[in-house]
C-alpha cells in the first residue's frame, strides 16, 4: 500500500511531448478535506513566509485560518481566529510573532461549525504541542472517548484536536521523541490527513504525515517549506519532495530531511524539479483572478498546444497517446469520469471521441460511477478529467478503474496532483494554476486537450479523413488568436451584464457539442452570481422547461453555424412567442437570428467540434460582470471551495 512511486515532470514546456505516462500503484485511498496547510522552517522570520502562503492556499478554504510560530527561546505561540487569511492578519497586529519556525492553516469547515475555536492550530491539552490537519480522521470518536477516560478535555469539536491529544498522550505515556509520538498515534487513526506539528522548546523541527491528502515539502538552503500545494511556495524554491501516503516527514533545519513510513522504514527522498512563474499566482494588475484568468486564455491554449501540434504538418502528437496506442486503437470503450466544470468538458470529450474515433464513449459523474457497481472491462479506456487533480471522487473513480483492469488515462492541470500521479498515462493541460474557483481557462484547455486526442487516437483508428483532421488541426492552431478576437466582446458583454444583473433566473440553451458549454454558462453564473440558471439541449424545451417562460426569465442561447442551427433558431422562436428575453451568441454576421434575438453577442467561428472552447469566453465574461455588479466575491464564492476532496 505505501508503495514509493515514480513519475516524471515534464516541466519544459519545449519539449515536443509534454505529457505524463505513469505506472505506479499508488493512489490514494479516499480523500474528505479540503484545508490549506503551510509551514516553514529556516532561517527567515516565518511569519510572513506562511500569511503569504496561506493566502495562496485560500482557494482551498476560508471559513478561518490560524498560525503557530515557536520563538528562538521556545515559546509556542497559536494565532487563529475565524475568517479569511485578512482577518488573521488583521488579528496579528501588535502580537508576538517572532521566530523562524511556524505552520499555518486555512480551514474549510468539515467537523464543527467555522469559529475561532474550532479554527487550526490546535493545541494540545498542555499547550505544548501545535497541530495543523487537513482531513478527516474518521474513528475520532473512539480515540476521544479513551483521552476523555485519560483525563483530557477539548476546547474544540474538531477532529483535530483529539490527534494532538492523541500524539501528547502517546509521547507523554512512552517518553518517545515527536516524530515518534505521531507515528505511534498516527497508526491508530483511521482517516485522511495531512499534518504538520510543532512543539514548545523545539524551534527547529516539524514533523509532518500525510494519508490521502496532499503535501509537498520545498527543500531551500537550509530552509525547508512545507504545503498542500507546490504553488503557494514555488518563489521560495524549485526542488520538491512529493510525500507519498502513509509517510511522515521530519523536517529539521539543522539536518538533511528524513521519510519514514508508518512502520518505520526509511521512504526514498526523491526530490523533484517544478518550474512556475510568480506572475502566474498573481493578479497582475487585474480586479479578479477570474478575470485574469479569462483573459490568459490566449496564452494557455498556446501553452496546452505547445509540442503537440506540428506546425507544418499539422500532425498531433500526444506521448500519453503514442506509448500506449495500441489500448486506444483497440479500446471497445471510452468512459470519461469527472466532476462540475470537468464534467462538461467531457460531454465534450464524447462528441469528439465518438465523431472521430468512432469509439462509443459514456460520461460519468464520479461520485455516481463510484457508488454503483460499473461495469468497467479491461478492454475500456477509463478518461478522469480534473483540474485540480485532487477531486475526491474522480481519484476513487480512478481506482475503481484500475481495480477492474480498465486503463486509465489522466486530462489533469496540476503537475504531480494525485490524479495525475494515479492514472497510468496522460496529458496536462498546461493552463498554470487556476486561483479563481469558478473555472475558466481549465475548462477550455480540457477542450482543445480532448480535440488533439480524438485527433491522435482517430488518425490511429483510421476513422478520421485526412481533410477533416487537418482542418481541425489548423483551427487548434489558430485557436489562439481566435481566443483574442472573442475576447474583444468584453465591453459589450459587460454592457449587457448591467442589464440583467436583477434577474432571478436564466435558462441556457445550446445543441450538440454547444450543449455542455449551456451547462458550463449556467453553472458559472450560479457559483458566482448566486443566481439560479440551468442549461438545457435547446429542443428539451418544449418538453417542459418553455413553462417557465415570461419577460422575468432571461435565456441565453447560443446559435452558432452548425448542423441543427435552423432548429435552434426555431427554438429561439418558440421562446420570442412566449415573451422570453433572449440574449443569443451568434456568428458574426449572422442577420437571422439577430432578428429575432433582443440581445445578441458576436464570436468569430471555426471548426465546429471548437466552437465551445470560443462560445465559452462571453458566457465566462457574463457569469463574472453580473456577479461583480451584484458585489459577489468572485474569486471565493460562498460556500466553494477550489479543490473539493470531500466526497
Ligand atoms: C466549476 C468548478 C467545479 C470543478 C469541480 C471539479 O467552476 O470549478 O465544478 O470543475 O469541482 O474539479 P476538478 O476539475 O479539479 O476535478
Amino acid at each position: 500500500m505505501f508503495k514509493s512511486f515514480e513519475w516524471s515532470y515534464h516541466t519544459d514546456r519545449h519539449q515536443y511531448y509534454n505529457d505524463f505516462s505513469t505506472r505506479n500503484d499508488l493512489y490514494a485511498k479516499k480523500q474528505n478535506n479540503m484545508c490549506g496547510i503551510v509551514g516553514y522552517v529556516g532561517r527567515r522570520d516565518a511569519c510572513p513566509i506562511l500569511i503569504k502562503g496561506l493566502h495562496r492556499l485560500e482557494y482551498r478554504g476560508y471559513d478561518s485560518a490560524g498560525v503557530a510560530l515557536v520563538n528562538p527561546d521556545g515559546r509556542l505561540n497559536v494565532f487563529k481566529c475565524k475568517g479569511k487569511v485578512s482577518d488573521l492578519e488583521h488579528f496579528l497586529d501588535g502580537k508576538d510573532l517572532g521566530g523562524n519556525i511556524g505552520i499555518a492553516h486555512t480551514r474549510w469547515a468539515t467537523h464543527g461549525v467555522p469559529n475561532d475555536a474550532n479554527a487550526h492550530p490546535h493545541y494540545s491539552e498542555s499547550e505544548n504541542i501545535a497541530l495543523i490537519h487537513n482531513g478527516i480522521i474518521e474513528n475520532y470518536r473512539v480515540l476521544k472517548d479513551a483521552l476523555e477516560q485519560n483525563g483530557y478535555t477539548f476546547r474544540s469539536s474538531t477532529d483535530s484536536e483529539v490527534l494532538v491529544n492523541l500524539i501528547e498522550y502517546v509521547r507523554a505515556t512512552s517518553g518517545c521523541s515527536l516524530p515518534e509520538a505521531v507515528r505511534q498515534a498516527l497508526r491508530q487513526v483511521i482517516g485522511a490527513y495531512a499534518i504538520a506539528v510543532v512543539e514548545k522548546g523545539n524551534h527547529d523541527r516539524i514533523v509532518a504525515a500525510r494519508q490521502s491528502s496532499p503535501m509537498v515539502v520545498g527543500v531551500g538552503d537550509g530552509e525547508f517549506f512545507l504545503s498542500s500545494d507546490a504553488a503557494s511556495i514555488i518563489e521560495y524554491t524549485e526542488d520538491f519532495v512529493y510525500v507519498g501516503d502513509g509517510e511522515i516527514a521530519v523536517i529539521d533545519r539543522n539536518a538533511p530531511l528524513k521519510i519514514v513510513t508508518l512502520d518505520n522504514h526509511d521512504a526514498k527522498i526523491d526530490i523533484k524539479k517544478l518550474q512556475l512563474s510568480i506572475s502566474q499566482l498573481e493578479k497582475g494588475g487585474y480586479p479578479h483572478f477570474m478575470l485574469k484568468e479569462i483573459y490568459e486564455q490566449p496564452r494557455t491554449i498556446v501553452d496546452c498546444i505547445r509540442g503537440r501540434i506540428n506546425p507544418d504538418t499539422c500532425e498531433v502528437k500526444l506521448s500519453g497517446v503514442i506509448d500506449h496506442r495500441d489500448r486506444f486503437v483497440n479500446a471497445r470503450r471510452i468512459i470519461f469520469v469527472a466532476c462540475g466544470t470537468s464534467w462538461h468538458a467531457s460531454l465534450i470529450g464524447e462528441h469528439l471521441v465518438e465523431s472521430i474515433c468512432r469509439i462509443p464513449v459514456e460520461v460519468e459523474y464520479a461520485s455516481e460511477f463510484r457508488y454503483r457497481n460499473p461495469i468497467i472491462r479491461e478492454d475500456d479506456i477509463v478518461v478522469a478529467v480534473s483540474q485540480s487533480g485532487e477531486t475526491a471522487d474522480t481519484l476513487a473513480a480512478v481506482e475503481l478503474a484500475r481495480k477492474a483492469g480498465a486503463f486509465v488515462f489522466g486530462i489533469c492541470n496540476v503537475v504531480g496532483s494525485s490524479i495525475a500521479r494515479a492514472t497510468d498515462s496522460g496529458a496536462y493541460i498546461h493552463v498554470g494554476p487556476e486561483i479563481g474557483v469558478a473555472s475558466t481557462k481549465a475548462f477550455t484547455g480540457q477542450v482543445t486537450v480532448m480535440a488533439m486526442l480524438a485527433l491522435a487516437v482517430g488518425r490511429e483508428r483510421g476513422t478520421v479523413t485526412e481533410a477533416y483532421y487537418n482542418e481541425v488541426s489548423a483551427a487548434l492552431l489558430h485557436l489562439p488568436e481566435t481566443m483574442e478576437e472573442v475576447l474583444k466582446v468584453a465591453p459589450q458583454v459587460a454592457d449587457l451584464a448591467k442589464i440583467f444583473t436583477y434577474a432571478h433566473n436564466f435558462i441556457y440553451l445550446g445543441r450538440g457539442y454547444n450543449y455542455p458549454t449551456a451547462l458550463e454558462g449556467a453553472l458559472k453564473l450560479k457559483e458566482i452570481s448566486y443566481i439560479h440558471a440551468e442549461g438545457y439541449p435547446a429542443a428539451e424545451m418544449k418538453h417542459g422547461p418553455i413553462a417557465l417562460i415570461d419577460a422575468e426569465m432571461p435565456t441565453v442561447a447560443i446559435a452558432t453555424p452548425d448542423h441543427t442551427y435552423e432548429k435552434t433558431a426555431s427554438n429561439i422562436e418558440e421562446i420570442k412567442a412566449r415573451g422570453g428575453k433572449i440574449i443569443a451568441v451568434i456568428a458574426r454576421g449572422d442577420e437571422q437570428v439577430r432578428r429575432s434575438a433582443d440581445f445578441v453577442i458576436e464570436v468569430p467561428v471555426i471548426a465546429e467540434c471548437l466552437m465551445p472552447i470560443v462560445v465559452s469566453v462571453p458566457l465566462q465574461l457574463l457569469a463574472y460582470y453580473i456577479a461583480v455588479y451584484k458585489g459577489r466575491n468572485v474569486d471565493q464564492p460562498r460556500n466553494l471551495a477550489k479543490s473539493v476532496t470531500v466526497e
